[in-house]
Parts: C-alpha cells; sequence; structure tokens
C-alpha cells in the first residue's frame, strides 16, 4: 500500500487518484474474509462454506475440527484470535468458551424466532452461544455381525459392559469429541459420578479405540470394523443410508441429547462478516443445506423442515440435561481430568 501511494506521488494527481481507489479496493477485498472453524461432518462443513461465500462473495477459510479441538484452539489463540466464527460441534464446549468469557455475545434479530431450546442455549450464555440444531446420543452396531455371531441386539447401555463385547465398543475421546463429552456427561446424570464412572471403567474394558471424532465410531460399525459405535444417532443414520448394515439405538435407559451450537470468537478479525453468516445460519435456506448433506439434526428454525430421517424424539427417553452444569468450564476441566487418568489410562 505505502509503495502504492508514493508511486502515485511520483506520477501526479492522476496517479494518486488510480493509486488511492486501488488501495481502497485492496482493502475492500481484504475485509471480504471469514474464518470459520466448524465442527459439524465435513460435508456439511463444506456446503454450508461454499454456500455463504456463493452468495456474498465473502471468502471463506473454513476449517473442520471436532468440538472439544475446536474450544482448545479458541482458548489457545485467545490472545490473538485467528478465527471470526466457530459455527455447530454440541454446545457444552460453546457453553464452557462463554464461560471462559472467548467468545462475543451477540443477540441476532432472528434469536426470537428459534425453537425454545435454541433460545434457552442463548439465555444461559448471556448471548455468547445459540442453539443450531438439536441431536440425540446412542449408537449403532453392525447388523450383519450380530446376526453372524447369533447374538442377541444390544438394546440398553447396560448390554455394552457385557464380557460377550471385549473389544467390540469403540467411542471417541471426550478430550477432542463432542460427542463423546455428552456420553461422559450422559453416564454421570443417568447414574451418578461414582456408578457413572464405575460404568465408564468397565466399558473401557471393552473399547477397541478412542477415536478423535465423534462421528468415527458410526462409521466404523458400518464398515464391521466395530460391532458396536456409541454415537449421535443422527450419524449412525447417515451410516444406515449409504446402504451399510448398521441398525440404531436409543439406549433402553435413556440417553442425553445435545444443543448444536454457534458463536462468534471474542477480537474476530471479521466481525462485520461474521455476524452476517450467524445471522444466515440461522436462517431456513442455510439450515436446510443439512439434509441433503447427510445431517438429520432437528434445526432449530421452526420453519425449517425437519428430515423425515431425523430421529424421532417423541420416542427417545431423553434425560433432564443439565447443560449449566455440564457446559461450565470447572466442570469440563475436573470431569475430563478424571476420566484420562483413571478411565482411559487403566489398564484393561
Ligand atoms: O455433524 C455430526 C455431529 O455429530 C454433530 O451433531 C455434533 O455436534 C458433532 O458431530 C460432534 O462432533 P465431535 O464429536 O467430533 O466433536
Amino acid at each position: 500500500m505505502v509503495s502504492l501511494h508514493r508511486i502515485g506521488r511520483r506520477l501526479g494527481g492522476v496517479g494518486v487518484a488510480i493509486g488511492l481507489s486501488a488501495v481502497a479496493f485492496a482493502h475492500a477485498q481484504a475485509q471480504r474474509q471469514l474464518v470459520m472453524y466448524c465442527s459439524v461432518d465435513e460435508k456439511w462443513c463444506r456446503a454450508m462454506a461454499n454456500t455463504y461465500q456463493k452468495e456474498t462473495g465473502v471468502q471463506v477459510d473454513m476449517t473442520r475440527m471436532s468440538a472439544g479441538e475446536t474450544y482448545a484452539r479458541v482458548r489457545a489463540e485467545k490472545e490473538n484470535p485467528h478465527g471470526d466464527i466457530w459455527w455447530g460441534g454440541t454446545g457444552d464446549p460453546h457453553l464452557q468458551a462463554a464461560d471462559e468469557g472467548v467468545t462475543e455475545a451477540y443477540q441476532s434479530p432472528m434469536l426470537p424466532k428459534l425453537r425454545d431450546w435454541a433460545q434457552r442455549q442463548a439465555e444461559r450464555s448471556h448471548n455468547r452461544t445459540v442453539g443450531i440444531y438439536l441431536g440425540a446420543l446412542g449408537f449403532g452396531y453392525n447388523t450383519e455381525d450380530i446376526k453372524k455371531r447369533k447374538m442377541t441386539p444390544p438394546a440398553c447401555w447396560a448390554d455394552l459392559i457385557k464380557p460377550e463385547y471385549k473389544g467390540e465398543v469403540q467411542m471417541a475421546d471426550p478430550n477432542s469429541s463432542g460427542t463423546a463429552w455428552t456420553m461422559l456427561a450422559t453416564m454421570v446424570q443417568l447414574m451418578g459420578e461414582d456408578k457413572g464412572f464405575d460404568y465408564l471403567k468397565a466399558l473401557h474394558k471393552n473399547i477397541n479405540e478412542y477415536t478423535k471424532a465423534g462421528a468415527a465410531p458410526a462409521l466404523a460399525a458400518g464398515q464391521g470394523e466395530t460391532l458396536v459405535g456409541i454415537a449421535f444417532q443422527h450419524d449412525v443414520i447417515d451410516v444406515a443410508k449409504h446402504n451399510k448394515p448398521v441398525a440404531v439405538v436409543s439406549p433402553c435407559e435413556g440417553t442425553g441429547y445435545e444443543i448444536g451450537s454457534m458463536s462468534l470468537i471474542k477480537g474476530a478479525k471479521h466481525l462485520d462478516e461474521a455476524k452476517q453468516f450467524y445471522d444466515w445460519a440461522l436462517s431456513v435456506p442455510a439450515q436446510s443445506i443439512a439434509a441433503p448433506n447427510g445431517s438429520y439434526q432437528i434445526p432449530s428454525n421452526p420453519e425449517t423442515p425437519v428430515p423425515p430421517e431425523a430421529p424421532d424424539l417423541s420416542k427417545i427417553k431423553l434425560i433432564e440435561y443439565d447443560f449449566a452444569k455440564y457446559g461450565s468450564s470447572a466442570t469440563r476441566k475436573r470431569l475430563l481430568d478424571k476420566w484420562t487418568t483413571e478411565v482411559k489410562n487403566a489398564p484393561k
């Protein structure tokens, strides 16, 4: 920019005008950007980023990371934020980020139009996050392998700790994955902390791998790489839609759920673009991008059609999930430290 000014000065008035307009143009171009951290399925992330870019001309630089990973990234970049918007991923890490003040309060004009649970997510975070979809936790099992081994299909969380499932269950690591954090918090809420951890320790004996991303175990169950994969039910349904022999289970004891969320990152360098994206992401056309891209959560805008593939919530025993408690950063740190030392690092 400095050199354009100098050239302009040397060439006289016309040159200055050309130089300045070039500077203004370059400046405007530089601002038309959005750095998006995305914590849903990669395909949906790409579709959201591409559509927004096409419709607005804003250049979107998108990175897909699991919810726990994104939370860690946003915290690590606190002094010099790189991201502008964190779109998607389980709501608890968004609440934990809000709790730590690394995300920005914003009240979208779309907020009053959203479903109750989405608005409550905004209220409990003092508008530092908002609900964009809802998904129920469960697991999937490989129907062909269950049949081949003449096993009764699992129907309850309790089934997954039976000895016949040794080495046959997969779940993600709650340090990186929002899905697995939801699972950990669900067990503690269903059974109480002591019994919940006893369950997780017993389950550990049957775990073949703790994956980084939450949807990976659903995919692995569909491919016959694990008999059971703990995941959100919509992720299992997506795998089944790709003609994989996998059945989805709503555990008989009841299950937890996520309020998938979105937050503006504090200190965002492209705040206007981030707010524009935020408002758009709550609209019907933006939320309708999910289903054709294999994401079957319940959308937070009640006018967005609920995909027919979405799990029927009226048939699922959802627990009274305590989002305030399990969305606090102190609870996150304490339970993750405990899980890592007492469960993940325990011998099998
Ligand atoms: O997009 C699928 C999905 O299951 C979302 O519903 C959820 O918020 C997200 O992935 C969680 O991913 P992870 O467990 O990898 O953080």
